[in-house]
């Protein structure tokens, strides 16, 4: 048995692999509203991919996944995987609770995608079982598992990780704790050029993007995989990754005003894109 902390897009998709592979998942979210749009969406995705998968039942799938409210509900877990926000206060406190909760040998895995492994780590009474397990989205369907190792991480623990890829059909690759880790640190420098190319009245965003999904074969465009990631996100990805890098990574202008006017991309109906 999984937990899965954190009922968002991310969470989510990771519920919906966990119970494709057979596993039960125990997904906790405080936020009623958010438990049912999770549920909702888990449905939506089962039902997607049994259309071309004969072995999957979607009910059955279902019935794999409890939702809750406490971390307790993930006593007995043999591993549990955050994906909260980005925000390193909350994580903390989460992976205090946990660390408390778990003994030593679960595995506490973050889905962190700039986050230091080794910050949030730091002060557990088993930091050696903290690992980044940091998927993509739409979970699902992404191919990738970016394995993260922090200082403290133990080899097992990355083994663990590893195999937990290989179970959900996904290609781990390992990357030492450092910002951005692979995938974030090259994405976000796409994504945050495109939006200053907008900026600039360069190219509209939809040419932006035929740029890089026609001249580079990127299967979508930096303009709208920011709205399917969130606005807020990659902005919260940015501030990191600006305070930890340097100015190559300051956030646009442009996306400062598009999250304040609640731009947030897909998930509230609009950003660079109508959805
Ligand atoms: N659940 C289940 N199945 C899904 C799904 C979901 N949530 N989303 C898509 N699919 C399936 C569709 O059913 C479809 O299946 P078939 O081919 O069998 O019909 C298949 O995936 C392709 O989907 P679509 O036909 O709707 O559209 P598409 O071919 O344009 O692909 C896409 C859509 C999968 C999103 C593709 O464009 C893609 O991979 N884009 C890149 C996404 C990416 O870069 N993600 C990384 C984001 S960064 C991140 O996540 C890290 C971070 O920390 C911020």
């Amino acid at each position: 048995m999984f937990g899965v902390i954190g009922a968002g897009t991310m969470g989510a998709g990771i519920a919906v692999s966990l119970v494709v592979a057979g596993e039960h998942v125990v997904l906790i979210e405080p936020d009623t509203a958010r438990r049912e749009v999770a549920l909702e969406d888990i449905g939506h995705s089962l039902e997607r991919l049994a259309g071309k998968r004969d072995d999957l039942d979607v009910a059955q799938a279902l019935r794999r996944v409890t939702l809750g409210t406490a971390l307790a509900k993930t006593k007995g877990c043999a591993m549990v995987i955050e994906a909260v926000p980005e925000s390193l206060e909350l994580k903390r406190a989460i992976f205090a609770d946990l660390d408390a909760l778990h003994g030593p040998e679960v595995v506490l895995g973050s889905n962190t995608s700039s986050i230091s492994i080794s910050e949030i780590a730091s002060g557990l009474s088993a930091p050696e079982r903290v690992v980044g397990i940091h998927f993509f989205n739409p979970v699902p369907v992404s191919l990738l598992v970016e394995v993260v190792v922090g200082e403290l991480t133990a080899a097992n623990v990355v083994e663990a990780a590893r195999s937990l890829a290989d179970k959900l059909d996904k290609t781990p690759i390992t990357v030492r704790d450092s910002p951005g880790f692979a995938s974030s640190r090259l994405g976000v420098c796409i994504g945050l050029e495109g939006i200053r190319m907008v900026e600039e009245g360069v190219a509209s965003p939809a040419d932006i993007d035929a740029a890089m999904e026609l001249g580079y074969r990127h299967p979508m465009g930096p303009l709208r995989l920011t709205d399917l990631v969130g606005l807020d996100v990659r902005l919260a990805i940015a501030e990191h990754l600006e305070a930890e890098l340097g100015e190559r990574f300051s956030p646009p202008a442009l996306l400062r005003e598009m999250v304040a006017q609640g731009k947030l991309g897909k998930k509230s109906g609009s950003g660079f894109y109508d959805w």
